[in-house]
């Protein structure tokens, strides 16, 4: 029997090894420490013996299960602190951190350009992206045969449906059905089939138009100039050029001077000292006609702009591709 108590020890010290977790400590307690468990099943077989003998075993079983016992007690302690401390939350420690969206640069020289005309009176409109051959070439005095639709690459969809590739069909659009006073600033996505450095297939325009009684040149001088210096700073110089668009006359395209070198010559203006940033002119009489505006008694201009080369020019960007690539490293510097 004295042998027998001792290898149950072992076994229940080795038992007692593997465990670590609590629902095995708790099936060994059962196993050799329960009222129906190893141990009690010894203690009651002590009563069995002949007197003689149950003292020394009796001393010897008593000592194996408080050796048990203070095993056992020591392991749950230990394995109930490793269960809190799995369990516990520090509510000390910061919390995960969101990244936090912002502007795209295009969206945002968008919005600085409409806020600066809606400022001076002009009424923000848009249009649609596919468009009617009527409001994209032919309204806007370029017929089917004009040399100035080789200028413009268009992606077509049927015959006379296309998407559009520039702004300036919202003008007509928006004459069609207002009469003068028109003030509007439209801006939008347009189309062409072009695509390097300073190209991308899809880009961004705004358009500007105004109609009313006598306006004149000067108006759209005025105009323009108060748009550079607010943009880009009052001491930037603005060059009105000559030039030709089908759907003004006179025409005009503006430059201001290089924002790098500050009209010194650089590559940027192509060592010219300035750089071109829109078109402008007076509305042609020949567009009137198709919007029913009497020509005699109305005057106007209109300008269009290349929003991607605001952006780049404004924020030093050599390649165009940048704003449409997604790259974080890059659009994160626009917070
Ligand atoms: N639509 C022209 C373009 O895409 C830009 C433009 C030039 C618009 C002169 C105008 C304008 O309204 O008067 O290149």
């Amino acid at each position: 029997m004295k042998k027998d108590l001792i290898a149950l020890k072992t076994r229940a010290l080795e038992d007692l090894k593997k465990i670590n977790d609590i629902s095995g400590l708790e099936e060994f307690r059962i196993k050799y420490l329960g009222k129906k468990g190893l141990l009690s099943a010894f203690m009651k077989n002590i009563g069995k013996l002949p007197p003689e003998q149950r003292p020394e075993i009796g001393k010897i079983a008593n000592e194996i299960r408080e050796k048990i016992t203070t095993e056992y007690e020591g392991l749950k302690k230990r394995l109930q602190q490793k269960e809190k401390r799995e369990r516990f939350i520090d509510v000390t420690l910061p919390g995960r951190r969101h990244e936090r969206g912002h502007i795209h640069p295009i969206t945002t020289v968008i919005n600085e350009v409409c806020e600066i005309f809606s400022k001076m009176g002009f009424r923000i409109v848009t249009g649609p992206e596919i468009e009617l051959d009527y409001y994209n070439f032919e309204a806007l005095n370029i017929p089917k045969d004009h040399p100035a639709r080789d200028m413009q690459d268009t992606f077509y969809i049927t015959e006379n449906l296309l998407l559009r590739t520039h702004t300036s069909p919202i003008q007509v659009r928006v004459m069609e059905v207002q009469k003068p006073p028109v003030a509007i600033i439209c801006p939008g996505k347009v189309y062409r089939r072009d695509s390097d450095v300073s190209h991308t297939p899809m880009f961004h325009q705004v358009e500007g138009l105004l109609v009313d009684k006598s306006v004149t040149f000067g108006d759209l001088k005025g105009v323009l100039t108060l748009f550079v210096h607010k943009m880009f700073g009052k001491e930037t110089k603005v060059r009105f050029r000559p030039s030709f668009f089908p759907f003004t006359e006179p025409s005009a395209e503006v430059d201001i001077q290089c924002v790098i070198c500050k009209g010194k010559g650089c590559r940027t203006c192509g060592f010219t000292g300035w750089l071109e940033i829109l078109g402008s002119g007076m509305v042609d009489p020949e567009v009137y006609k198709f919007v029913g505006y009497d020509q005699e008694e109305y005057t106007g201009f209109a300008f269009g702009m290349g929003i991607e080369r605001i952006a780049m020019l404004k924020y030093g960007i050599e390649d165009i591709q940048l704003f449409y690539k997604n790259e974080m490293r890059f659009l994160g510097q626009f917070l």
